[in-house]
């Protein structure tokens, strides 16, 4: 098995990718992103993903292919995401990869999402793959739809830690930003307002006291935090669940600030709870669309150097769905014979 097709439909994200698993590099990585699509409404509307899906997802697969200079019959497999996500939009990635793999007499592969997310941290820059992440390591995975941390013991041989209680961190970020009137989708903005009054704590919300001595994740406690902060000020009305008024950018700045380091700071705690509980860990990755987080990103790097462990996390064109992910997973998958059948299916 040589080259892997890799599509990823799960959301608002098309994306199509091909690996070379023979070289260990990727050849292309395609993505159409409806953001815009669903600014509006603020947040993803699953009618409109899937439909924009069906739409794309022709477009994006023959560009996977012509960046990547191959011709659909070099293709040996089809790796395609088939679980969780938002099942209309699952299904378009999976009845044409099914279709593909039938005309074309190609093996099928199908991929969990989560895995995908979790050995992105593979993919570099400049599409060769990280050879330097030593097994066992931690991986945390936080994006809109998830966040969890995971026991990485080889490719494809993982267990989760601790997921999320309730919101994703994606989503917090989401929720919050779209209450403060930053709109969706809100982890770059919120990155950015917060960066502006230079990443400081103003109003310490709720840590989760719980994290501090287990492995603990929550983050619909903040939304509150936040929602209640704005009604003590007369700021937020909620019976009808608005602003009073719209809120001047620097109190929007203080809140998403305040925002990110209590969202750092949950995760903080549980790293070091993880590599305490399972000293045999090696290194850390972080994946998933909120690992765009620079900030995020350098207050891990210096606890994993207290700590000891190597730090990890892919280029942001492979921290939000992207198509790559999948044709990697897909690339270990066809080596060690996991192969699916054509009844193949969404799962949530
Ligand atoms: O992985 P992804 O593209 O989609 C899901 O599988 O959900 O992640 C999208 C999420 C959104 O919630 C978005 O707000 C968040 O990733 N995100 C960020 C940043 N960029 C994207 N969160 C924090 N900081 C960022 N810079
Ligand atoms: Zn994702």
């Amino acid at each position: 098995m040589a080259l892997i097709l890799g599509i990823e439909t799960s959301c608002d994200e098309t994306g199509a990718a091909v690996f070379d698993s023979q070289r260990q590099k990727l050849l292309s990585n395609s993505l159409y992103s409806q953001i815009q699509l669903h600014t509006t409404y603020g947040g993803v509307v699953p009618e409109i993903a899937s439909r924009s899906q069906l739409e794309k997802i022709d477009e994006i697969v023959a560009s996977a292919l012509t960046k990547a200079h191959v011709s659909f019959a070099h293709i040996d497999a089809i790796a395609v995401t088939n679980r969780p996500g938002l099942v209309g939009s699952l299904l378009v990635g999976i009845c044409f990869a099914k279709a593909l793999a039938w005309s074309g007499k190609k093996k099928l592969i199908g991929v969990n999402h989560l895995e995908g997310h979790i050995f992105s941290t593979f993919l570099k820059k400049d599409y060769t793959v990280e050879e330097n992440i030593p097994f066992p390591h931690l991986s945390l995975t936080a994006s809109g739809g998830h966040t969890a941390l995971y026991l990485v013991h080889d490719f494809g041989k993982y267990e989760c830690l601790v997921q999320t209680e309730d919101d994703a961190a994606g989503e917090a970020f989401d929720k919050i930003s779209k209450v403060i009137g930053l709109g969706y989708p809100g982890g770059p903005k919120i990155e950015r307002f917060a960066a502006n009054v230079k990443f400081q704590d103003f109003y310490s919300y709720s840590r989760l006291k719980k994290a501090r001595t287990e492995l603990f994740l929550s983050f619909s406690g903040l939304k509150t935090s936040v929602l209640y902060h704005l009604v003590n000020q007369g700021l937020y009305d909620l019976q009808t669940s608005k602003l009073t008024q719209p809120l001047d950018q620097e109190m929007q700045e203080r809140i998403a600030s305040s925002l990110l380091n209590a969202v750092t700071d949950i995760f903080e705690s549980n790293i070091i709870q993880a590599f305490k509980r399972y000293p045999a860990i090696k290194a850390f990755t972080f994946g998933g669309g909120v690992a765009c987080n620079n900030y995020m990103k350098n207050r891990f790097k210096d606890l994993c150097s207290r700590y000891k462990k190597s730090f990890f996390a892919p280029a942001p064109e492979f921290c939000t769905d992207n198509g790559a992910m999948i044709a990697f997973v897909g690339s270990y998958k066809a080596a060690q014979g996991m192969f699916s059948t054509f009844s193949l299916d969404a799962e949530r």
